[in-house]
């Protein structure tokens, strides 16, 4: 079968755009077209060897975006707010304009956004009904009532999907959906001091500013991003969604971790002043901080009642691929946890179209001490 449409994926090097990507690959009546800054890196040479076209581009040049936009059915957006975060050049601007490199990433990647959506509009109508589909978070400035004004990884992504959108490019509003994505399994890595320090009695210990019994959403993005953009592109536009495989406490959390890797575990709340300092980078505390606390009160979803879930997804859908979310991968043992919590907790959500896969849950692993990683939640 020959393609008839084309997706268009920024991101495609990345988690959620690969992820998007290999979802697509399978489905013959797409074309998959992917974004890069670098098409000669070995993960875009990895992934024109599938079949992908890769095309460069750069999220800071709108002409370049609307070049490899033209003609899309399916325009795929992510940005990226940690890359100037951490970049010592970003920084030394940061400090140049006198201002913090949390307000400066900001400023990039609302720009970037801004960029996006003008070079989408440019080809709105190629686009399906659905045709812009993008990766976002809850505005915290607003949902918080003002008590969050500095959450700028959150931010940065809302004033564009879909504040900017909805106020420029109405035409291009009524085929976007915005889809949210809740805490990246993978991200224990990032602050692996506050995920698993511990406690004085030698076990283990997580820690963050998120009340203990606040449900936030867990996500395995590599595994379930593509299956989520999937499903929702079969959705009516419009609509707003949260992917996430499952949804518990923290302290939920390291009970099941504890159970699957048969060591103590436990979760503590903290202060934000105390996450901070447990953290090597000031700045990066303070961001992630922040987004601990926001996730009791409002909650991580801003307190957004009228999101769509994978369940809701599922009920709008007469697809028989319906299974569980948690699939293991890799050397992530965090899926296994969350392999036991679909089999065991009740109200537990999964995610829509997850491809079958082995499940072989990882047996006592240690939790990784290294140092956080330059990657970013
Ligand atoms: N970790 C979590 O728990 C969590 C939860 C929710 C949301 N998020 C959000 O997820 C986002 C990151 O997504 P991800 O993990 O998929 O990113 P990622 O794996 O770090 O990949 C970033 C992608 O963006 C592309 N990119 C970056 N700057 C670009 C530019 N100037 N022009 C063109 N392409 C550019 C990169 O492409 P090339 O390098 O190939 O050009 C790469 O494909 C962040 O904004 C974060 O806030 C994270």
């Amino acid at each position: 079968m020959h393609p008839t449409k084309t997706i268009c994926i920024v991101g495609v090097t990345g988690n959620q755009g690969g992820s998007v990507a290999q979802r697509f690959l399978q489905d013959p009546t797409y074309h998959v077209r992917g974004l890069t800054r670098d098409p000669s890196s070995t993960k875009a040479q990895e992934l024109a060897a599938q079949g992908i076209e890769i095309v460069q581009a750069n999220l800071d040049d709108t002409s370049s975006l609307k070049s490899a936009f033209a003609g899309a059915n399916i325009i795929f957006s992510v940005t990226n707010y940690w890359e100037p975060f951490f970049r010592a050049d970003c920084r030394q601007n940061a400090a140049e304009l006198g201002i913090s490199c949390r307000k400066y990433a900001y400023d990039v990647e609302y720009q970037q956004g801004k960029n996006i959506a003008d070079a989408a509009a440019a080809t709105a109508e190629t686009l399906d009904e659905n045709g812009f589909i993008v990766s976002t978070l809850s505005q915290a400035g607003r949902c918080s009532g003002g008590k969050f004004e500095e959450l700028y990884h959150f931010d940065a992504k809302a004033d564009v999907f879909p504040s900017y959108v909805q106020s420029n490019y109405p035409e291009l509003a009524r085929k976007m959906s915005c889809v949210q994505t809740g805490y990246f399994m993978s991200s224990y890595k990032l602050v692996p001091d506050a995920y698993f320090g511990r406690a004085d009695d030698g076990s283990f210990e997580m820690a963050f500013p998120t009340a203990p019994d606040a449900a936030v959403p867990h996500f395995n993005v590599n595994a379930d991003m593509g299956n989520f953009v999937y499903a929702v592109a079969k959705m009516p536009p419009g609509k707003s969604y949260m992917a996430e495989g499952t949804t518990c406490s923290w302290t939920e959390y390291m009970r099941l971790w504890s159970k699957v890797n048969s060591v103590p575990a436990s979760y503590r709340q903290i202060t934000l002043e105390e996450l901070i300092d447990r953290t090597p980078d000031a700045e990066f505390g303070r961001e992630v901080g922040d987004m601990f606390a926001y996730s009791t009160e409002p909650g991580y979803d801003g307190g957004d009642r009228e999101l769509l879930h994978a369940a809701d997804i599922r009920k709008a859908s007469s697809s028989p691929h319906r299974t569980h979310t948690a699939t293991p991968h890799g050397a992530n043992h965090w899926n296994s946890p969350f392999e036991a919590s679909t089999l065991t907790s009740s109200g537990t959500t999964t995610a829509p179209y997850t491809s079958p896969q082995p499940t072989t849950p990882e047996s006592s692993t240690t939790p990784s001490t290294s140092k956080p990683a330059k990657q970013a939640p």
